[in-house]
This record gives structure tokens, C-alpha cells and sequence, in this order.
């Protein structure tokens, strides 16, 4: 597997990709690799001749008081286990090679509507941020396929979004969750907790699935679940930041007479903010 930090390099090595008539595959990160980024090579893998992955700690995505300096960077452990899997290239900028005129000088790309709400009102900016990177390194690789993972629903929303307003000629995959035993989505940030945490942690995954329950059921007092589903969570030890019913494609407050519903939550463990979701079709 080859390794490049700069964006002429990258242009090098997919032009000859395409001068060989491959198809590319992206995968975009921000390392710390887990069984969950891998599942997502490996998808597109199946997907394309050639998967091209980058890692890039995004300042842009970052708010204020954020855990952009804290956040791992893991880059000789994720080349190993990307060379394990197949990966063809990897992408790894500097801030400044991406950057290069500084953050308050950059163009942006603002997803209106589905990037409001849920982690869009706690992380004012996020989804900006997000948007903008994802189209440069669009527009950097120019792959056919790029695929990401449902855990981030709302980001994985405002992506397949921006791709299709804008026009742009890539065809964006979302792969479920993968979960540890316990029902944790995997995530980098599930590094942070402490002991005690990680025993914790699972009970975010537990009160979905007993809301998603209900849902299915037949419930519609999405108002009543939602409350008794922040109190069970601040009860197993959490500070909920949101836990939302919405309408699965539009993400917003779910009606009566939807039948896709998603669930959208964010909770606090000590200093820890997970995330999750979790769709029901009734
Ligand atoms: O999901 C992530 O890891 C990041 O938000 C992404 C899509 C790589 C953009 O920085």
C-alpha cells in the first residue's frame, strides 16, 4: 500500500488509476481505525477495482472546547491494518496541505434543512465542516463510489444531500453499524471512556431498542417516549444531549403517519459524547 501527504501526489497516483480504466473506491476518516472503518474498505472493495482511503483530523468539523487536540491519531497502527485489508492508497494531508490559505479564509459548503437539529444544534459549524472537507476530497480523488457509515445518520443524510444538489458524479454508500458484543457502536471516541464507562455505555444502544420497540408497536407518543428515554438514559448514568424521533428521510420530528421512523441520540458519559441510531419500519 502507498502512502501520500500531498494533493499532487494523490492526482499522480489516481491518474494512473484511471489511465488503467479502475474504478475508485473512497473511504474517508479520520483514523484510529476500528472493525468499523474496516467493514468499510471492505465494501468498497467489493465496490470498485481500487479503494483510495484518507485520514484527516478535520479542524473544520471541530466547535470550540471540542476534542480536535485530544482526538487519536493512530497513523503507523491504521497503515498496518490498512495494508491488511487490501487498501490500495492512503491519503494523509496536513491541515496545511488541505488548508493552505487557514480555516477563516475557506470556501464553505452549507447543507441547509437536514444539517439543522439533533448534532447540528449541539455542534453549530459541524456539519459545515464536514461538507466542505468531504466535497475538496470529492473533488481531490474524483471517485465513483465513496461510502460511510450509518452510525453518523445525520452526517451520511447531509452527504448524500449535498451530492445530489450539487450534482456531483459519486455514488455514496452507507453501511449499518457495527457493534461491539454489548450492542456499542464502534466509534474512536469510545477510547475516552474509562472503565467504569464502557460498562456504562451500552445502555444507549438499550434504550433505543426498547423505544424502537414501542415504535414498532405501534406507538405514537413520540413525545412521551422521547422523555422517559432521557430519564432511563441519565438514570444508567448518562447526560443526554438529545433523543430525538424523527421521520427517517427528512429528520424531522416524526408524525403519526410515518412508517419509517429513526431514532437520533446523543448522550455524555463523564466527558464523552456517543452517538447513536436506530430505524424502524412499521
Ligand atoms: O465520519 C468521519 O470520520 C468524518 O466526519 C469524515 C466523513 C471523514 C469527514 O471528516
Amino acid at each position: 500500500m502507498r502512502t501520500v501527504h500531498t494533493i499532487k501526489e494523490l492526482r499522480a497516483v489516481i491518474r494512473s488509476y484511471r489511465n488503467q480504466g479502475k474504478r475508485v473506491g473512497l473511504v474517508p476518516t479520520m483514523g484510529n481505525l476500528h472493525e468499523g472503518h474496516l467493514a468499510l474498505i471492505r465494501r468498497a472493495r467489493e465496490a470498485s477495482d481500487v479503494v483510495v482511503t484518507s485520514i484527516f483530523v478535520n479542524p473544520m468539523q471541530f466547535g470550540a472546547g471540542e476534542d480536535l487536540e485530544a482526538y487519536p491519531r493512530t497513523l503507523a497502527e491504521d497503515q498496518r491494518k490498512l495494508e491488511q485489508e487490501g487498501n490500495a492508497l492512503l491519503f494523509a494531508p496536513t491541515v496545511r496541505e488541505i488548508y493552505s490559505a487557514g480555516l477563516a479564509l475557506q470556501t464553505q459548503v452549507v447543507v441547509p434543512e437536514v444539517s439543522e437539529g439533533h448534532c447540528g444544534a449541539s455542534r453549530p459549524g459541524h456539519f459545515t465542516g464536514v461538507a466542505t472537507v468531504v466535497t475538496m476530497l470529492f473533488n481531490m480523488v474524483q471517485p465513483d463510489v465513496a461510502v460511510f457509515g450509518e452510525k453518523d445518520y445525520q452526517q451520511l443524510a447531509v452527504i448524500r444531500k449535498m451530492t445530489r444538489d450539487l450534482f456531483m458524479p459519486v455514488d455514496v454508500i452507507g453501511l449499518p453499524t457495527i457493534r461491539e458484543a454489548d450492542g456499542l457502536a464502534m466509534s474512536s471516541r469510545n477510547g475516552y471512556l474509562s472503565a467504569d464507562e464502557r460498562r456504562k455505555a451500552p445502555a444507549i444502544h438499550r434504550v433505543m431498542t426498547e423505544t424502537g420497540a414501542a415504535l414498532a408497536g405501534g406507538s405514537d407518543d413520540f413525545a412521551g417516549l422521547e422523555a422517559s428515554a432521557r430519564e432511563n438514559l441519565a438514570t444508567e448514568g448518562f447526560r443526554p444531549d438529545y433523543f430525538n424521533i424523527v421521520n427517517s428521510f427528512t429528520l424531522k420530528p416524526a408524525e403519526p403517519g410515518d412508517r419509517e421512523l429513526t431514532i437520533l441520540a446523543a448522550a455524555f458519559l463523564g466527558t464523552t459524547r456517543l452517538i447513536d441510531n436506530l430505524s424502524i419500519v412499521r
